[in-house]
């Protein structure tokens, strides 16, 4: 499954005359026009703030349908790998292409537990930050740091140093993370234990303590492993853009992943769960909810309903239903009853996707809407929720910074820009200002 190019041209009148491109078909999905000769046969760029008419790649990973709420990964649909696989085998398959075999997969989760262990000098730069530090901020420090542990795996045109980066990347998150919220706590690090599976081991290590063993809860175990599939890649979003164009200079793996982690902790993106929670907190009851969508509707007020929206989904969200069913599960398994922001949540929900103004500009509830009361109810502090998005994106961002560097067509990135400031002037001497 290649582009095919079609015999079929698009006509392009410029200010320079008429020119034709080829038009490129998918497997699936819109096609596109091959403007890479615009600038060399017309002199002129193409002007997309935002990129919402650019294919900056070819992939095979992901495909999304934003207008009928579709997520495939490799082909697979989103809801079948969340209730019939697991995270490890999604990240074998968003990384190889195909499902394991058995024995791939236990070689796979056996080369994944054997690197959760960092490097122990690792653990001093934790004690460097502020014991209030966001997650995030310690997450964009520590993991940029690894590429001053690991030099054996940081040669990116080695295939086999990268497999061991994007393994290590991948099998060191959930500790990295772990330790992040261990030292916001103030208690000591837990070390990873390897008779636990990937996701019942990350939680181990954030609940554990020396004096107190932690018993994981299988069904919060299967929870939490079937978010971590939810958010494990969605093809060209920012911060995959980010670890791309990172990459594309020849930056190494770790580096690359860290530039990812700081674009996903932006509100608009990986940050927006923990915004939607305190969104939730701050109506606190339903008699509010009126009240708050009148500010999300206002022009004049920068009040958005945090967890409705999507630059690609126009339609609901797939994750969004599955994360609404977990939400549940979760709430269930801790007892918790008539928990009053669930109560909100569904409530504004019911009311969002019946005012005007949310149906007309297609605002349907997004992934985040559920995930920081599913992850509340857990025991995560709001200011961990992007950490663990950043945990399982890893294995998105791995998948594709390796397609990348695999794809012959791909050069350093370097977008134009259309030029609005002053021709050129005459520098005047400060004395003569
Ligand atoms: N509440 C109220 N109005 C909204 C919202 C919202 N959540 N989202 C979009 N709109 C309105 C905009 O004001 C705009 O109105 P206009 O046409 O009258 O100017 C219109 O809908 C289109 O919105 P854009 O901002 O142009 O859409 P864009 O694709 O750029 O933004 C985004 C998408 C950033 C996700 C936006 O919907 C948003 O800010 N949502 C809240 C934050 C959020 O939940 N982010 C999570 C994204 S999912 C993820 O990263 C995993």
């Amino acid at each position: 499954m290649n582009k095919t190019e079609k015999v079929q041209v698009a006509k392009v009148d410029t200010t320079s005359g008429e020119y034709e491109f080829h038009v490129l078909d998918g497997t699936l999905g819109p096609s596109v026009i091959d403007i890479s000769s615009l600038y060399g046969d017309t002199g002129q760029f193409t002007y997309d703030p935002g990129f919402t008419s650019t294919a900056s790649c070819e992939s095979k990973i992901t495909y999304i349908d934003g207008e009928k709420g579709i997520l495939l990964y490799r082909g697979y649909p989103i809801d079948q790998l969340a209730e019939q696989s697991n995270f490890i085998e999604t990240a074998y398959l968003l990384l190889n292409g195909e499902l394991p075999s058995l024995n791939d997969y236990e070689e796979f989760e056996r080369a994944i537990t054997n690197h959760t262990m960092v490097h122990e000098q690792l653990r001093n730069f934790y004690y460097g930050f502020r014991s209030d530090a966001h997650p995030m901020a310690i997450m964009c420090g520590v993991v940029g740091a690894l590429s001053a542990f690991y030099h054996d795996s940081t040669d990116i045109n080695d295939p086999y140093q990268r497999m061991v980066a994007g393994r290590r990347l991948i099998a060191k998150m959930p500790t990295i993370a772990a330790m992040a919220f261990k030292f916001s706590l103030g208690q000591p690090f837990v070390y990873p234990d390897n008779e636990l599976d990937y996701t019942a081991n990350f939680l181990n290590m954030c609940f554990a303590l020396p004096a107190l063993k932690h018993k994981v809860s299988p069904t919060l175990a299967r929870a939490l492993d079937k978010i971590f599939i939810l958010h494990a890649d969605h093809e060209q979003n920012a911060s995959t853009s980010t670890v791309r164009l990172a990459s594309s200079s020849g930056a190494n793996p770790f580096a690359a992943i860290a530039a990812g982690i700081a674009c996903l902790w932006g509100p608009a993106h990986g940050g927006a769960n923990e915004a939607a929670l305190n969104m939730l907190m701050e109506i606190g009851t339903a008699d509010k909810i009126p009240e708050f969508i009148k500010r999300a509707k206002d022009k004049n007020d920068p009040f958005r309903l945090m967890g409705f929206g999507h630059r690609v989904y126009k339609n609901y969200d797939p994750r969004a239903k599955v994360m609404q069913q977990t939400c549940h599960e979760v709430l269930a398994e801790l007892g918790i009853k008539d928990d009053p922001l669930l109560e909100v949540a569904l409530e504004l929900e019911k009311i969002a996707l019946n005012d005007d103004y949310f149906v007309e500009k297609q605002l349907y509830p997004n992934i985040d809407f559920y995930s920081g009361i599913t992850l509340k109810a857990m025991g995560f502090p709001t200011t961990m929720f992007t950490a663990l998005f950043a945990l399982a994106r890893t294995v998105g961002w791995v998948a594709q910074w390796n397609e990348m560097i695999e794809d012959p067509s791909q050069r350093i990135g370097r977008p134009r820009q259309l030029y609005t400031g002053y021709a050129e002037r005459t520098y005047k001497k400060r004395s003569e200002r």
